[in-house]
């Protein structure tokens, strides 16, 4: 990994680095890469299934359980940031998704009300949450950027992703709303990235995932983004290169949101090839 040293004297936390193919992983990985002091935090329950030990390990970073849902959980978390850094934070990235009626296997038009209701608050709730407990313990320098991970589901209909597309879009009404007032009050900005479609823990549970995968790696001009590449594009985000962008839902997904038809799909689908 090369470095500029873009966040260099730059203090952030990182959500849900689960195991070596989780996009905050990359993300974390690439921040300490680039001279960042970093906090790595996971679910409690994460400690039994993922390796977020192991990395905060290698990359000497401090490692503060959380539960999203807990408010308690990100006061502490907050707080004991700010002081085992030494000092306010730069940035900050939301990378936690979790639906339970994907992974109950609840179809959309047979939605389990309890589940959707844990699916909102832990995957889009939780950004509200988060961006509330730092902006009442004053805990982000001005210019900071906070950053939560969404897709484009948000805006358009694919099937299998079930509810959370509802909680993509609620995420992303989140970053404009409370981008606002933390730039208003205290300079800091607040975007999501919209990212391709992903081989990790939480993207491989969609219904299909497989299909979505290489659809869209075929609709892309340049193919999907990777884990790695949308680790590039975070620290560009953490950077004081990117001063001025906030409110915004930005898509890192190699040219998909802006593509009609692909050469490659447009060949599957001519007469000849349907054999009309
Ligand atoms: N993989 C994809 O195709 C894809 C595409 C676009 C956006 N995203 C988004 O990227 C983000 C990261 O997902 P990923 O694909 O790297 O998968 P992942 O499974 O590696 O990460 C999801 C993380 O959420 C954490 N989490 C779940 N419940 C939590 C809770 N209650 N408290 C704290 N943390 C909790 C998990 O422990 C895990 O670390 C999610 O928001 C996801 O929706 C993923």
């Amino acid at each position: 990994m090369n470095s500029n040293q873009i966040l260099k004297g730059k203090k952030g936390i990182i959500f849900g680095a689960l195991n070596d193919a989780s996009i905050a992983w990359k993300v974390a990985e690439q921040c300490v890469v680039e001279g960042a002091q970093i906090v790595l935090t996971n679910a409690p329950v994460s400690a039994k299934i993922g390796q977020t030990a192991e990395l905060a390990k290698k990359l000497n970073a401090p490692l503060i359980y959380a539960d999203v849902t807990k408010m308690e959980d990100l006061e502490h978390l907050v707080s004991e940031s700010v002081n085992l850094l030494g000092g306010k934070l730069d940035f900050v990235l939301h990378s936690v998704g979790m639906s339970l009626n994907v992974r109950k296997k609840r179809d959309y038009t047979d939605i389990n009300y309890d589940f959707m209701h844990t699916t909102f608050d832990i995957s889009a709730m939780s950004f509200h949450r988060l961006m509330q407990t730092l902006f009442k313990q004053d805990a982000v320098n001005e210019w900071g950027s906070i950053l939560a991970l969404s897709y484009i589901a948000a805006q358009r209909v694919f099937p299998d992703y079930n509810e959370m597309a509802d909680a993509k879009s609620l995420l992303e009404s989140y970053a404009r709303s409370f981008g606002y007032h933390y730039g208003k009050s205290k300079k800091v900005r607040v975007n999501t990235i919209s990212q391709s479609p992903t081989k990790t823990t939480a993207g491989s549970g969609v219904g299909g995932f497989d299909a979505f995968y290489n659809y869209a790696d075929k609709m892309s001009p340049l193919g999907n983004a990777s884990a790695s590449d949308c680790a590039a594009y975070c620290v560009s985000l953490f950077s004081d290169y990117t001063r001025m962008v906030t409110m915004q839902n930005l898509f890192h997904d190699g040219g998909f949101s802006y593509t009609g038809i692909s050469t490659d799909l447009m060949e599957q689908f001519s007469d000849s090839a349907l054999g009309k």
